[in-house]
């Protein structure tokens, strides 16, 4: 079994190929990733039309590279998967029309996969993890707790109300004058920082629904910067310190809500699984591991290479699909919208 996966939605171009072992484990045979983020650093964040052109520009070479790294050809392929959305519809539409006419021209079955899915799923990818699971999805764009029951099968327990928790790193990093993509910047400036000269809000802790807001703690944050203007190297660290360890404390608050409010909607999770760019962050890891444990669970989170956009789990998600039947005709839309899991109703929310 060997499944072609296409990841566009964003500013990561990837082509992978994922397969079965003769066990039936998931083997990566390749997984080709070319950020984007040089060309995009300039204007502090991803520009649609520079990300869709630079799709256009190398998809096929990373195609071709990952098909020669697994040693297999187009005529092998068992289906062609592709992230159909959610994101930016140029990049979406990049990657949909490639795998369309790939799909076309081999006979092989295209399989449109939810980014965000794929992110939900890879987790089965890396541990072979049974359902279900409590899944913390928390990117530049989304950030949700979600009751993961099946393929296909997602209860959203919890979401943010504003800002995603990527955008809130992204948003802090950019007014101490750091870098993008901010998250890893507030990281690494917060190794040398202390985490409580400033004391920022924890914004909806204790709240009974699993959900986030992130916007007021930004303006804490760019209060507390403006109050001691201008910024030392060592300030700048101590804000970082001070605001990871607050969307750290809200982040395993939030996510202990939602290990509650689990059983209700799905039964006993078999393990708290973190996923997307943001579960690449050392702290937030150590603090849901350390949640985890309280629950008597095991905590499980991509290693760094997976935890960004990449084909891997796009390919993975196909995977996953094709086993079921799922699979999608030409006529499947490219999506700038598609939301995967969906509250539960009023009579289980309770
Ligand atoms: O999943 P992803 O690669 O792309 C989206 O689908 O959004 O996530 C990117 C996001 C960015 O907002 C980035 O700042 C954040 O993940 N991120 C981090 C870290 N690494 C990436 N946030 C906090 N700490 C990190 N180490
Ligand atoms: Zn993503």
């Amino acid at each position: 079994m060997n499944i072609l996966g296409i990841e566009t939605t964003c500013d990561e171009t990837s082509a992978a190929i994922v397969g079965l072992d003769g066990e039936g484990g998931a083997v990566i045979r390749a997984n080709e990733v070319l950020s984007q983020i040089a060309e995009h650093a300039a204007y502090g964040g991803v520009v649609p039309e520079i990300a869709a052109r630079a799709h256009v520009e190398v998809l096929d070479r990373l195609i071709e590279r990952a098909l020669e790294q697994a040693g297999t050809g187009l005529d092998d392929l068992d289906g062609i998967a592709v992230a159909a959305g959610p994101g930016l519809i140029g990049g979406v539409l990049v990657g949909l029309v490639t795998a369309k006419t790939l799909s076309l021209v081999t006979r092989k079955p295209l399989l449109a996969v939810n980014h965000l899915e794929a992110h939900a799923l890879t987790a089965r990818l890396t541990d072979g993890l049974a359902f279900p699971y409590l899944l913390l999805l928390a990117s530049g764009g989304h950030t949700q707790l979600v009751a993961v029951k099946g393929v296909g099968d997602y209860v959203r327990l919890g979401g943010t109300i504003d800002d995603a928790i990527g955008e809130a790193f992204d948003k802090a990093a950019k007014l101490l004058g750091l870098g993008y993509p901010g998250g890893p910047e507030v990281e690494r400036m917060a190794e040398a920082g202390d985490a409580e000269r400033f004391a920022l809000p924890r914004p909806m802790l204790g709240r009974r629904e699993a959900d986030f807001s992130l916007s007021g703690l930004k303006t804490a944050l760019r209060v507390e910067a403006e109050r001691i203007a201008p910024l030392a190297e060592r300030d700048v660290a101590d804000l970082c310190a001070s605001f990871q360890a607050a969307v750290t404390d809200v982040v395993v608050d939030r996510a202990r809500v939602a290990l509650r409010a689990f059983s209700g909607v799905a039964g006993h999770p078999t393990a708290l699984v973190a996923a997307g760019g943001v579960s690449a962050n050392g702290a937030i890891r150590r603090a849901l591991a350390a949640l985890a444990g309280e629950a008597g669970l095991a905590f499980v989170a991509p290693p760094l290479a997976l935890c960004g956009d990449n084909g891997a789990m796009i390919a993975w998600a196909g995977l996953e699909r094709l086993r079921l039947g799922l699979t999608d005709d030409l006529t499947a839309p490219a999506r700038a919208r598609w939301p995967f899991a969906e509250r539960p109703s009023a009579a289980v929310a309770g």
